[in-house]
This record gives C-alpha cells, sequence and structure tokens, in this order.
C-alpha cells in the first residue's frame, strides 16, 4: 500500500514537473514590455542653505517596446523636468533635469521624485534624493521674499486668497505646522503646554511678522505679506480654539 502511494506522488510530481515547464518560457522576462532604467538614489553632497542645485540624470528604456513616461512628481522645493521626448524607443535614452531648492534647510535633506511610466512592473518609480545643507549658524534671510514669490507663491499664498480662519490654515499654514497643528517641519501650534503660555497678542506679532532667518515669513499686508488684519485675527482665534 505504502508503495503504491510513494509511485502516486511520484508521478505526481513528474506529472507537475512537464506541466510547470512550459510555463517558465512564459514568464515575463526583464527586457519585455517597456521598461524604465534608472538610479534609485542621487547623493548631491554638501550644499550651502539658500543655494538653488540643479542636476542632471540620465535613464533609458531597457524594455523591449515604447517607454511612455506621463508624469514625472517631485516633493516640495524640489523640480523635475524631462529634457528629452516623453516617450524613448527601446534603448532609448532620455534626461531629467532636477532642481532643489535649499530655502531655509539644514542638515541632512531627502526629497523623492516619482516617475509615472507605462513600464507595467514599476508604475510609479520612486528615487530619492539626499543632500546635506550646510547653515550660516544664524541665519539672515527673509523667508517672506522667496514664499511669496515666484513658483512658491502658487501654494505657499494663493492657496489662501480670500480665505479666513480654518480654511486659511489649512490652505498656508498647515504645510508646515502640520494639518491639526500637531507641527511638522516646524512646531506644534496645538500642544496643550505651549498654548498656555501664549496670548493673542503674542501669536498675532509672530505670524503678522515672522522672524528672520528661519521658514516663518511675516504675513501682514503692512510687512509686504499677502494677509490683512482681519485674516490675520481670524488665525489667532483659530489657533486659540485648540486650547
Ligand atoms: C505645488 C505646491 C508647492 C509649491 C509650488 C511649493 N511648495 Fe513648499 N510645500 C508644499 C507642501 C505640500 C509642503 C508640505 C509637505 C512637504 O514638505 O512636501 C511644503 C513645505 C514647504 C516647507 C517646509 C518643509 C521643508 O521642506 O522645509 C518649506 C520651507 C517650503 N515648502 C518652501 C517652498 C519654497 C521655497 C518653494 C518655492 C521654491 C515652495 N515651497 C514651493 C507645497 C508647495
Ligand atoms: C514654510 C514653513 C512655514 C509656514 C508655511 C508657516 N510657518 Fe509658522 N513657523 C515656521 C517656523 C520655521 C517657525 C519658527 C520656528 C518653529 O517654531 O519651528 C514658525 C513659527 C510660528 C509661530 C510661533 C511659534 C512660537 O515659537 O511661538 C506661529 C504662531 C506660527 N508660526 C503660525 C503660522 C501660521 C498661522 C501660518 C500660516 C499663515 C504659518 N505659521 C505658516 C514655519 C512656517
Amino acid at each position: 500500500m505504502k508503495q503504491k502511494w510513494l509511485l502516486c506522488l511520484c508521478l505526481i510530481s513528474i506529472l507537475g514537473c512537464l506541466t510547470n515547464k512550459p510555463q517558465v518560457t512564459d514568464q515575463v522576462t526583464d527586457e519585455e514590455g517597456p521598461r524604465l532604467k534608472i538610479v534609485d538614489l542621487i547623493d548631491i553632497g554638501e550644499v550651502e542653505q539658500g543655494k538653488t542645485v540643479e542636476h542632471l540624470v540620465k535613464f533609458s528604456n531597457a524594455g523591449s517596446e515604447d517607454l511612455k513616461i506621463d508624469e514625472v512628481q517631485a516633493s516640495c522645493g524640489c523640480t523635475a523636468v524631462v529634457l528629452s521626448s516623453n516617450v524613448l524607443a527601446p534603448g532609448e535614452e532620455g534626461e531629467l533635469k532636477i532642481t532643489l531648492d535649499t530655502f531655509a534647510k539644514k542638515g541632512e535633506i531627502s526629497k523623492t521624485i516619482t516617475f509615472f511610466s507605462n513600464d507595467y512592473l514599476m508604475p510609479e518609480k520612486i528615487i530619492k534624493l539626499v543632500t546635506m545643507v550646510k547653515a550660516p549658524p544664524h541665519p539672515q534671510f527673509d523667508a517672506g521674499e522667496t514664499l511669496f514669490s515666484g513658483h512658491c507663491r502658487s501654494c505657499h499664498v494663493d492657496k489662501g486668497k480670500g480665505l479666513i480662519g480654518t480654511s486659511l490654515y489649512l490652505g498656508i499654514c498647515y504645510q508646515c505646522h502640520g494639518v491639526d497643528g500637531e507641527g511638522n517641519s516646524a512646531r506644534a501650534l496645538s500642544d496643550p503646554d505651549y498654548l498656555k503660555n501664549v496670548d493673542e497678542a503674542y501669536l498675532y506679532k509672530w505670524i503678522a511678522e515672522g522672524e528672520r532667518g528661519t521658514a516663518m515669513p511675516g504675513y501682514s499686508d503692512k510687512h509686504g505679506g499677502p494677509l490683512s488684519e482681519r485674516q490675520l485675527n481670524s488665525l489667532v482665534e483659530f489657533i486659540l480654539e485648540w486650547r
């Protein structure tokens, strides 16, 4: 009886092997279809605070069909533009220009760049960009000069246009202080211990005037910022509601 079972198992495995065999050749190989080939990590090394660095990265289509780049997205402070055609024939090379703004940054910085393409093994390819930003001991830049101008303005100012209170905060403040005031790159504003020690005048002054050498610009239209007194007061009121 035992021997029969063994024979049976043996036959099953042989049959299994035979039927499995053709599948090996059916498998998608790395070269089939469109295939984006690019580095995973770019290390720019040391950069001085406030400098804008440009970096060119080559990529290629290592596949057998046309590679189509639909979009390239980069995290804030970073832009990525495909200089070559968005469609690469098999074997063709392309070039990406990455621009990194080190405004208000210090220490180790890591940003991501995402390629959306028709490479179905990797439709969203993420590459990492790292750099070390050297800041002077007492930086003296004016955050408003950068944040309120150029393309920074489209997010850091325009998203608050004509708004007050909660929606104004969720338009232009959450980026650095967190959606619920929990803090992000800048301090937590909804922290109960913090709120115990501040009053309206203190918050108003900070938001209206900001502080030189930090990413906090003076938002008051009296200091060249985009916000009216009514908008500033609505933000103070909004923050104090976290108490
Ligand atoms: C497309 C919208 C958009 C644009 C344009 C934009 N930002 Fe931002 N920014 C964000 C968002 C969202 C965050 C929060 C999350 C993050 O860090 O990506 C942020 C966060 C920040 C921060 C705090 C976090 C950090 O990385 O230090 C700074 C400083 C900043 N932006 C500066 C700038 C400057 C300077 C420019 C122009 C060169 C700019 N931003 C352009 C959307 C934008
Ligand atoms: C680009 C980043 C950024 C944006 C946007 C931003 N802040 Fe700030 N904010 C900072 C930094 C940096 C500081 C100072 C250092 C810290 O607190 O981390 C600060 C400080 C403050 C303080 C004082 C904190 C203290 O130490 O007592 C308040 C209040 C404040 N911000 C409110 C706001 C409000 C309201 C908005 C929206 C109108 C806003 N911030 C937008 C980065 C930002």
